[in-house]
Formats: structure tokens, sequence, C-alpha cells
């Protein structure tokens, strides 16, 4: 994939060390005073578009206080480096130029003297320069899904389709590959696979930091912004949290906050709205995460300003750990069938069906102001999960999609150790964008498929295996990934089990490290197994084995598996037992054995993809 950027950046690495000849010592443009010893003013005097911010990852936040021509502009907080430096973040200049900037940073407390405030690696490695680098370089930064430039993603935020364009928002900070400061990233794709990276679209103001939202095209011009205008919704996080409303005149280049801000209020924690204009009844939806409550609540809106709140949904209802976040509401026909029902998507943290992060979804009817759930036939409503592996979270579709389509796109990892995965200039990808169905399972119920949208297709690259019949026993079949782009390709494989108890795909390399996949027939389930899948100790929750069920009768399993790099996205039978899981071998996995277990089973089509990846 080419990052394309439309801020002013160049594509090399973004490290200290790669800045030296670009840079400018701090003492040419940089002045340092220590006022005490969690006190220090830095006076920046030079043109120059960035200074580049040193980061100690495992130290605390100082907090920065950027004060220009005397007056606040605002607060940021930065892991400013105390022994040693990790990276660099850069904090653009471009927009004060002309005028006074001053750094008023405030420390941790817990240095006895100024001489040994002095001492921090912070101060020596400030830098300032005109450009800055952000190459795709990480051994473990995805060749394919998207990322942002640098610093710390989570949730995709705001996601609407317009004149062609997919945009995707994100919950940012631009300042470290931690969570902080967060923020509303933006990239727009034209085909889901190549995203174009743009300037940050919202940032925090007087009432907190930008949390998750959602976006919608105003086609009726129903707030007054304008025809087309649009119209995005989202949590500020302060104290507390309230609802925002901001729209865009430009197509989401650059948003204008609602003066009338809040335009919703609770008493207790409730965030990430999600929008839809509901053409029958002719206003607008929103559903808001009551999240410590367990529920979400469904509001109502002529204009987007002015909401009311029609009811609330889930008390008591499916998994009811953690916290319930990032809904998402829409209508679909269920496959086969001349009936439509509704999916509601409650995102849940922890709770997940392998612990930490996970997406139950419900399904039921809406009549525009109430979400009625469907039952199973002993008057239960089962939990119901969209994806079992343990690395996508905070899924939403984006609103306007053409041709009927929904399509949404998850944060690949998980709150349990996301902000430990060994990367470093960044972190966090999206999952792959995936198209959003339902079926009829044989118990009667209805349950939501996600297949990968069909403009991945264009990823395919060369077909390096291609086998239309292989018989497979105990022994067991090796087949070469494609050694190219270094550990990336997609795999199909349609797989007869015959007499065989169980089936197996080894991931692996030449340093042993495996995950493993295991279709058992009987019990209709595929297992994830990356407890030796490579790099598994920076958390005590990586190591795991994920279980979808794969509704298939038993029959053949087909897959479908994406691998870039650090993630497997494993499709089974159409997009209906899905799991999506980070792994991190030390070298690229080179083959895949598939071995049968109790009896010989029967490749009846393995095709391996290389990715084309533009360079
Ligand atoms: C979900 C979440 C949201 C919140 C955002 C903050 O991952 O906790 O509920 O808006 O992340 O970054």
């Amino acid at each position: 994939m080419k990052l394309k950027s439309q801020i002013a950046v160049s594509l090399t690495a973004l490290q200290l060390s790669s800045f030296a000849a670009l840079s400018v010592n701090a003492a040419d443009g940089v002045k340092i005073e220590h006022l005490g010893t969690n006190n220090t003013l830095v006076r920046i005097n030079s043109p120059a578009n960035y200074l580049l911010l040193p980061v100690q990852e495992a130290y605390d936040d100082a907090t920065v206080n950027v004060v220009v021509d005397g007056k606040l502009d605002k607060t940021i907080y930065v892991r400013l480096a105390k022994s040693k430096v990790d990276y660099s973040v850069p904090f653009d200049l471009s927009k004060y130029k002309g005028h006074d900037v001053v750094l008023n940073i405030v420390t941790s407390q817990n240095r006895s003297t100024v001489r040994e405030a002095k001492e921090d690696a912070c101060w020596s490695n400030f830098r300032l320069t005109d450009t800055i680098n952000v190459a795709n370089y990480e051994k473990y930064r995805p060749a394919y899904h998207h990322t942002p430039l640098y610093g710390w993603m989570n949730d995709p935020n705001g996601m609407f389709y317009k004149d062609g364009e997919w945009h995707l928002y994100y919950q940012w900070n631009p300042y470290g590959s931690k969570w902080q400061n967060m923020t509303w990233g933006h990239s727009s794709s034209t085909d889901l696979v190549n995203w174009q990276h743009h300037p940050t679209a919202i940032e925090p103001n007087g009432f907190g930091t930008v949390f998750s939202g959602s976006s919608a095209v105003d086609t009726e011009n129903s707030a007054g912004f304008g025809t087309d205008a649009v119209v995005a919704m989202y949590t500020s996080a302060g104290a507390s949290q309230i609802q925002s409303l901001a729209y865009s005149l430009d197509n989401g280049e650059t948003f204008t906050i609602y003066p009338g801000n809040p335009v919703i209020t609770q008493e207790s924690e409730a965030r990430d709205p999600n929008i839809f204009w509901n053409s029958e009844t002719n206003h607008w939806t929103l559903i808001l995460a009551h999240a410590l409550d367990h529920e979400m609540l469904i509001f109502t809106s002529p204009d987007t300003k002015e909401w009311t709140l029609q009811s609330s949904f889930g008390k008591g209802l499916g998994a009811q750990d953690g916290v319930w976040e990032c809904p998402d509401l829409f209508e679909l026909p269920v496959e086969g069938t001349d009936i439509k029902k509704w999916v509601l998507f409650c995102n849940i943290n922890p709770g997940g069906p392998f612990g930490g992060s996970g997406i139950q979804y419900f399904i039921g009817d809406f009549d525009g102001k109430t979400f009625t759930v469907d039952t199973d036939s002993n008057g239960n409503v089962p939990t119901k999960w969209l994806d079992y592996g343990k690395d996508n979270y905070a899924i939403v579709s984006w609103s306007d999609a053409p041709d009927n389509r929904r399509t949404a796109i998850g944060w690949m990892s998980n709150w349990q150790y996301a902000a430990e995965v060994p990367t470093k200039q960044f972190r966090s990808a999206n999952t792959l964008p995936r198209e959003i169905s339902l079926f009829k399972g044989a118990d009667g119920q209805i349950y939501a498929a996600s297949t990968p949208s069909p403009e991945l297709n264009a990823l395919r690259g060369k077909l390096t295996t291609n086998v239309k019949s292989s018989s497979i026993n105990a022994r067991g079949k090796t087949f070469a990934l494609p050694a190219e782009n270094d550990g990336v390709c997609e795999i199909l494989l349609d797989i007869e089990p015959g007499k065989a108890n169980s089936l197996s795909l080894t991931f692996s390399n030449d340093k042993g490290e495996k995950s493993v996949l295991t279709y058992s027939p009987n019990n209709e389930t595929l297992s994830f197994d990356r407890r030796e899948s490579g790099i598994v100790d920076f958390s005590q929750d990586f190591p795991a084995i994920t279980v979808t069920p794969t509704f298939n009768g038993g029959e053949n399993l087909l897959l479908r598996i994406y691998i870039d790099r650090a993630s497997m996205e494993v499709f089974a039978n159409d997009g209906k037992g899905v799991m999506t899981n980070l792994v991190f071998p030390t070298t690229p996995y080179t083959s895949m054995t598939v071995n049968s277990d109790g009896g010989s089973a029967k490749i009846k089509n393995l095709k391996i993809y290389s990715i084309n990846i533009e360079k």
C-alpha cells in the first residue's frame, strides 16, 4: 500500500538518528530555561516547520502548555525522555510562523534538585526540522492495512462515503505511541486499499479530548449547515463525557465545531455517538453507549442539534462484563430469505470471547425509536460475536456507502496489550475493511457474517501455489508461502475433511515459531493457536487459543486467510466464522503445512497469492 501523504512529510524513517542531517541542533533555535525541579520553559526561535519532541515510552507524561504570544494555545501530554530517547514525535510549528512560541513544560515531581532535572535526556534532544520522515519501515508495520503515519491509534471513527471516497477518521495520539491526547486523525481512500493521509480533522478543545463518534452526509440539509454537509457527532472527554457536534463543508477535510455544544449530556459515562438519517421516519437516530450501565441509549433529532431520548436497550442482555462502547445500528436483508433485520453492534471491553475486547451484536427490529431484540426458542437472548479472534475491536460501519453496502472496519488490537505490542513509531493498524451480511443458522437464529471487501481482490499478485486436488494424511504436506514482500499473502483453501477427526494448518518459520489453525468437523469449530507464534511475552494475555464456530455442518472448510507481517485474518465459510489475530513472528512464516488426524482428507482447491504492494 502506498501511503500518500498530504502533510509536508518525506518518506524515510522517523527516528532521531535519521533527522540528524535535516535538523538543526536545539541550541540554534531552542532556548531552554529551567525554573525548578519540575518546570522548564522551552522558547522556540526558528522558522522551522517542526520541533521534534524526544520520547521515552516507559516514562511519565509531561504536561506541555503551548503558549503563543503569551496566550495558552493548547496543552498536550508527552512522555518526554528522561534517560534515553526511544523515538521522537513532531510538533507542528508551521501554523505559528511569525509568533512567539514558548512551551511551558511541567514534568513529574520526582526530582529533588534542579541539577537532576537538567539531566533529563529530552533537553539536549529537541530538534528542529522542515520535513519529517514517516516511512513504512518498521518490521511489524503492515504492508496493506491502514495505519497512522506515526503515533498511537485506536478506534475507527466518523466514517462516511462521499463522491467516490471512503473517509476514515481514527482515535489518534499525534505525540506518542501510547494512548493520550485523543484527536481525530484522517485518511481517505478511493479503493479501500490505498490510503491517503490528511491533516488532523478534530483536535481537543475546552470540553476535552476527542473520543469516538460517527459522521454522515446531511443530504436533506436538516441541520442547516448546507446540503451535503458532513455532520459529525463525537464525545468530548474532559472531567465528564459529553456529546459534541461538528460539521464539514469541504468533504471532511476540516470541521467546524458547533458553538452550541454539548448537544447531549448525561449524568454518567456515555460515549461514542453513532448517527444515521432514518429516511422512513425523516429524523436522525443516534445510539449512545451508556458505558458503565451496559446499555445503549437511543435518541432522535430533526436537525442533529436537539436530541430526544426515546429508549434504552440492553440492560441485563448479552455479555455484560466490562464497558459497552462504540455502537452501530443498521438494517440488512437476511440472505436466502425475503426478510430484513436490524443489527446492533455493541463493542465490549473487557469481556470479549477470549479475554479483553470483543464485538458482540444483537439482531432484532427497530421502529425508529425502540430496538427489540430477537430471542431464541426458549425466549433467551443468545450472545453473538462477530469475530472470535482477539484483535478486532470498536468495529463500526461507513455511512452513505454505495450500493446498500454495509462496509465496516475495526481496530486490530485489544485493550489488554495494545500499548505493549512490539512496534515503536506507530501502534496499531485497522482490520481489513469487511462487508457485513446476515444469514440464518441451522438453529434458526440470524447471524452476522463478515467478508473481506471486494476491492481487496485487487491486492492479489502472483499465484504462487495452485493445487486442484491433493490428499492429506497425518504426515502432512507443506506449501511454501510467497517469499516476496516478506510475510504478506492471501490464501484460499477448500478442504474436505473426509474421515479425519481434525485438520490442521501450521504456519511456521525456520525459528520453530508457528501459528496453528485446527478444524474439528465434529465440533464445527476452527481454532487458532498463537501461543508459539513468535514474540508473545510482552503480555500474559497475548499467548492464546481462540476458537470460532464454523457454521458449516462439519462439511468442507472454506478458508480465506490474509497475512500481513503481524496479523492473520481468517475468514471461514464466507465470513460466517472469523478470527482476527495479531502474531509477531521474529522472521516471516515461510510455509504452511496441512495435516489430517484420524483419517485422510482432501484438498479440493488451494491458491496462495503474493500481494501487490504499490511501492
Ligand atoms: C473504545 C474507546 C471508546 C472511546 C475511545 C477513547 O476503544 O474506549 O469508548 O471513545 O476508545 O479513545
